[in-house]
C-alpha cells in the first residue's frame, strides 16, 4: 500500500516545511514536492495542516493491577485512545513483584499486551525486588530491548526501593547503557504525614495532596539525583510535578549532570483546586505526586520552554470513578492512585502549549515525540518525520475544535479530568507504521496489530 500524504506542512523538532510526504508499506520512502499522485493507492490531502511524527507517550500503565482491581484501560482500549489523540507507541511499566525475576514480569506484561495492543508498545521493567541475581539479570532485560528500570521512592513495602537498592540499580543500569526512571517522592514521610491525617479523621481526597506536600518531592528528587551522581549514570525523573523538584533537576543539568525529567498534562493545566470539588468528586485527582498549587504550574511551564524539562509523558493510570475511586469514600489512602490521559496529551499541549505561545510548534513536537524518542532508544525508527523512519505520522488540523469530554473520548473510564475543555487543534489522520488506524471519528485499526518495540540503549 502506497499512500501520499500531500500538500501538508511537515514538522519536526527542527523544521516546518511544505511537503509531499510518500509511504510505502510501514516506510517514508520520499519527502519533496510535486509527487505524481498516480503512483499512490490512496491520496490523503494534508492541506492547511500539519504532518507530525506519532505521539510517543513513555509513560502509561495499562491493565495494571491494583487493589484487587487493575486500571480500567487494558493494552488493547488504552492504545485505541491513544491514537485517538495522535499517541502511536506508548511505553508500559511491567512491574516485578516481589520474589519474582525480571523475566517473569517482562513476560507477564508481554501477556498483556501481544494481541491486544493497537499500537506499538515498549516495556520499562518496575524493579521492587533487588538481590544480586536480579542485579546480573539487568543485563538480559536490556538484550531484550528493556532499557530502562524504574525504582520507586514512595510506597514502603509494597514497591519502594531503599537508597542501597537505587544505588545499586544506578550503577548497573549507567554500565549497561540503560536509564533508570525515579519516582521521587519521600514515601517515609508521606506514610508518617498520612497516619497522622487519618488518626485525625481528615479523610477526604484534598488529604492526599496535603499528605504529599511539594518538599517530600524535592527531597526525594534530590536525593535521587546526588546517588546518581555517585553512581556516574543518567537518571530520569518521572511525572515531575513540583518546583523544588524542578530546581534540583535544573542544578544538576547546570552541573553538567546526565539529569532529565518529564512532567504530564495534569500538572501543567489541573491544580490542588480539584481536589476541592464537592460529593468525593476530588477523588478523581487523587495520584502521585498529587496536584499542586497553582504557583507550581509556571516553573513547570518555563522548564518546559528552557529545556530543563525534556519530555510530556501522561502516566495514564485511569480508574473509574464509580467502583474504583469510590473504595477511597470514609479514607483518601485507599483511594486508587492514578488519573487518565493517554488521548488528550497532544490536544492539551498544542492547545495550552503552542496556542497560549509557552512553546512552539517545534518544541511541541521535541516534547510529546522526539525526545522520547531518543531518551528511550527507539530514535529514528520513531519520533520523526524523515525518510527511512516508521511511517507514524498524524494529520493535525489546528483550527480543528474539539471538547473534551467523557462523553465522547475512548479511554476505558467514567470520566475526564478536563471534562468540558474546549481544545483548538486535532488528528484528522492517524498512521500506524503505513497503516490510517483513525481517520476523524473513525477507528480502522485492528486489535493485536501493535508490535512490541525493543528498544536501543538510553540515547540522551
Ligand atoms: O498515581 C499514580 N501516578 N499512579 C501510577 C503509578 C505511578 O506512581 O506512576
Ligand atoms: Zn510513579
Ligand atoms: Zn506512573
Amino acid at each position: 500500500m502506497r499512500i501520499l500524504i500531500k500538500d501538508g506542512t511537515v514538522v519536526t523538532a527542527a523544521d516546518a516545511y511544505r511537503a509531499d510526504l510518500l509511504v510505502d508499506g510501514e516506510t517514508i520512502v520520499a519527502i519533496g514536492r510535486g509527487a505524481a499522485e498516480a503512483t499512490a493507492d490512496r491520496v490523503i490531502d494534508a492541506g492547511g495542516k500539519y504532518v507530525l511524527p506519532g505521539g510517543i507517550d513513555v509513560h502509561t500503565h495499562l491493565d495494571m493491577p491494583f487493589g484487587g482491581s487493575n486500571s480500567s484501560d487494558d493494552f488493547e482500549t488504552g492504545t485505541r485512545a491513544a491514537a485517538f489523540g495522535g499517541t502511536t507507541s506508548v511505553i508500559d511499566f511491567a512491574i516485578q513483584y516481589k520474589g519474582e525475576t525480571l523475566q517473569k514480569a517482562f513476560e507477564n506484561w508481554l501477556a498483556r499486551a501481544e494481541g491486544k495492543a493497537v499500537g506499538d508498545y515498549g516495556l520499562h521493567l518496575v524493579m521492587t525486588d533487588l538481590n544480586d541475581a536480579i542485579i546480573d539479570e539487568m543485563a538480559s532485560m536490556v538484550r531484550q530491548g528493556v532499557t530502562s528500570f524504574k525504582l520507586f521512592m514512595a510506597y514502603p513495602g509494597v514497591f519502594m526501593a531503599d537508597d542501597a537498592m537505587i544505588y545499586r540499580a544506578l550503577v548497573r543500569a549507567g554500565s549497561l547503557g540503560g536509564l533508570v526512571c525515579m519516582h521521587a517522592e519521600n514515601g517515609w514521610v508521606i506514610d508518617v504525614l498520612v497516619r497522622e491525617a487519618l488518626a485525625k479523621r481528615q479523610t477526604e481526597p484534598r488529604h492526599h495532596a496535603l499528605t504529599r506536600p511539594p518538599i517530600t518531592e524535592g527531597e526525594a528528587t534530590q536525593r535521587s539525583l546526588t546517588l546518581a551522581e555517585a553512581a556516574g549514570a543518567p537518571i530520569y525523573i518521572v511525572h515531575l510535578s513540583a518546583s523544588q523538584a524542578l530546581d534540583a533537576v535544573c542544578a544538576a543539568r547546570d552541573r553538567g549532570l546526565p539529569a532529565y525529567a518529564e512532567t504530564c498534562p495534569q500538572y501543567l493545566f489541573l491544580s490542588a483546586e480539584n481536589y476541592e470539588e464537592p460529593d468525593f468528586n476530588g477523588a478523581k485527582y487523587v495520584m502521585s505526586p498529587p496536584l499542586r498549587p497553582k504557583e507550581h504550574q509556571a516553573a513547570l511551564w518555563r522548564g518546559l520552554a528552557t529545556g530543563d524539562l525534556q519530555a510530556v509523558s501522561t502516566d495514564h493510570c485511569p480508574f473509574n470513578f464509580k467502583g474504583q475511586k469510590e473504595l477511597g469514600r470514609g479514607d483518601f489512602s485507599k483511594i486508587p492512585n492514578g488519573a487518565p490521559g493517554i488521548e488528550t496529551r497532544l490536544y492539551l499541549m498544542y492547545d495550552g502549549g503552542v496556542g497560549e505561545k509557552r512553546i512552539s510548534l517545534n518544541r511541541f513536537v521535541e516534547l510529546t515525540a522526539t525526545a522520547p524518542a531518543k531518551l528511550f532508544g527507539l530514535f529514528p525508527r520513531k519520533g520523526t518525520v524523515a525518510v527511512g523512519s516508521d511511517a507514524d505520522l498524524v494529520v493535525w488540523d489546528p483550527s480543528a475544535k474539539h471538547v473534551l469530554s467523557a462523553a465522547t473520548h475512548h479511554m476505558n473510564v467514567d470520566y475526564n479530568p478536563y471534562e468540558g475543555r474546549q481544545v483548538t487543534g486535532a488528528p484528522t489522520h492517524v498512521l500506524s507504521r503505513g497503516e490510517v488506524i483513525v481517520e476523524g471519528d473513525k477507528f480502522l485499526g485492528r486489535r493485536g496489530r501493535g508490535q512490541f518495540l525493543r528498544r536501543g540503549s538510553f540515547g540522551g
